[in-house]
């Protein structure tokens, strides 16, 4: 059935993807962003994508006055919450403002929905909330052990949720626990535009490949690895945004909160991954050894079962996908999306 859908953040990398599947998908899609880390230009590109409009209002979550206003203006039958904060380097430095956007964020949305009647969520969660654990895969049931203030930003987000369902029983809420998503969609038209020096691994080493920046740095060779280097579990963007757009169709299986992994089940290291992405540029990476950086684990890979047992789902875009697609976007882009 097709939902008129909120998207908070739904210009960023996760969101504005999403967006293309809800849209494709024939949902009416409504935005809300601040553009604090996206830009316009992805919204534009959505619809150019999509080849259908949706609707957008630049505002921020906690501005309960332009959040109630959008619901009065569209009637909204669920909600899909990506707008947060999400550098765990940062958060370590700013631990204040990760607590006011991501959890401030997330009451004063759950209260406006409240408000209004809307009880269906599908929430975005991480797997850093897992912390440093040496449990390898990683399922829902392993205990939680967040190791930086972005990381437990997420887990009491899903608490609070948890506690919310438990008081309003109508509640259906969906927590989507991302292992590293990367990649851009195959047009080249999406993809991953950070503002200012990229944070996360994928980004860094595209912009260091069209010549904006030097070398990547890696964070550390001394890890209980293989190579020495960091593994993750790498999920193309467009899966996880397919995760999203398949969780809403599951939102009335079951009142409560529930909580699944989005990943592949499959790890990659560091030099794993750019030693791919040179492959798919076509000539080497740049890169130089550096310290391990605060916040970060040795390995994490999901277990994916739970979400293939309930609604038959998984990813089905490798490695090499994600890298040709991530280098397609940036290469058509070399400095992000234009601006508007
Ligand atoms: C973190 C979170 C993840 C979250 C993501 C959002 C953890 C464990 N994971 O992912 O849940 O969705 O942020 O931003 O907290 N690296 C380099 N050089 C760089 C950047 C990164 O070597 O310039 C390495 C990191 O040490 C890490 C890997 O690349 O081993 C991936 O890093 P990144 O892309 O930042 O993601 P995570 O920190 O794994």
């Amino acid at each position: 059935m097709p939902e008129t859908v909120l998207v908070t953040g739904g210009a960023g990398f996760i969101g504005s993807h999403t967006c293309v599947e809800l849209l494709d998908h024939g949902h009416e899609v409504v935005v809300v962003d601040d553009f604090s880390n996206s830009s316009p230009g992805a919204v534009d590109a959505v619809m150019k994508l999509a080849g259908r409009p949706l609707t957008l209002h630049h505002a921020d979550l906690r501005d309960r006055a332009a959040l109630d206003a959008v619901f009065v203006d569209h009637d909204i039958n669920a909600v899909i919450h990506f707008a947060a904060k999400k550098a765990v380097g940062e958060s370590v430095r700013i631990p204040l403002d990760y607590f006011d956007i991501n959890i401030g964020g997330t009451t004063a949305l759950l209260r406006t929905m409240n408000d209004h009647g809307v009880h269906r969520l599908v929430f975005s969660s991480s797997c850093s909330i897992y912390g440093d654990t040496s449990k390898v895969p990683l399922d829902e049931d392993d205990p939680a052990g967040p190791t930086n203030p972005y990381a437990r930003t997420k887990y009491i987000c899903e608490q609070l949720l948890g506690d919310a369902c438990v008081r309003y029983p109508e509640m259906s809420v969906i927590a989507l626990r991302y292992f590293n998503p990367i990649g851009a969609h195959p047009s080249g038209m999406l993809g991953e535009d950070p503002t200012g020096v990229p944070n996360n691994v994928l980004p860094y080493m595209a912009q260091v490949a069209v010549g904006r920046l030097d070398e990547l740095p890696v964070f550390g060779n001394d890890y209980p690895t293989p190579d020495g280097t960091c593994i993750r579990d790498y999920i193309h963007v467009v899966d996880v945004a397919d995760g999203h757009r398949v969780a809403l169709d599951h939102l009335d299986d079951e009142p409560g909160l529930r909580v699944f992994n989005l990943g592949a089940g499959r790890g990659a290291s560091v030099l794993e991954l750019i030693a791919e992405f040179g492959r798919a540029v076509g000539r080497p990476i740049p890169y130089r050894m550096e310290g391990r950086r605060s916040g970060d684990v040795p390995m994490l890979i999901a277990d994916p079962g739970r979400v293939e047992r309930a609604w038959g789902w998984r990813t089905t875009r490798d490695l090499t996908a994600m890298c040709e697609d991530a280098w397609r976007f940036q290469r058509l882009n070399p400095s992000g999306y234009p601006a508007t």
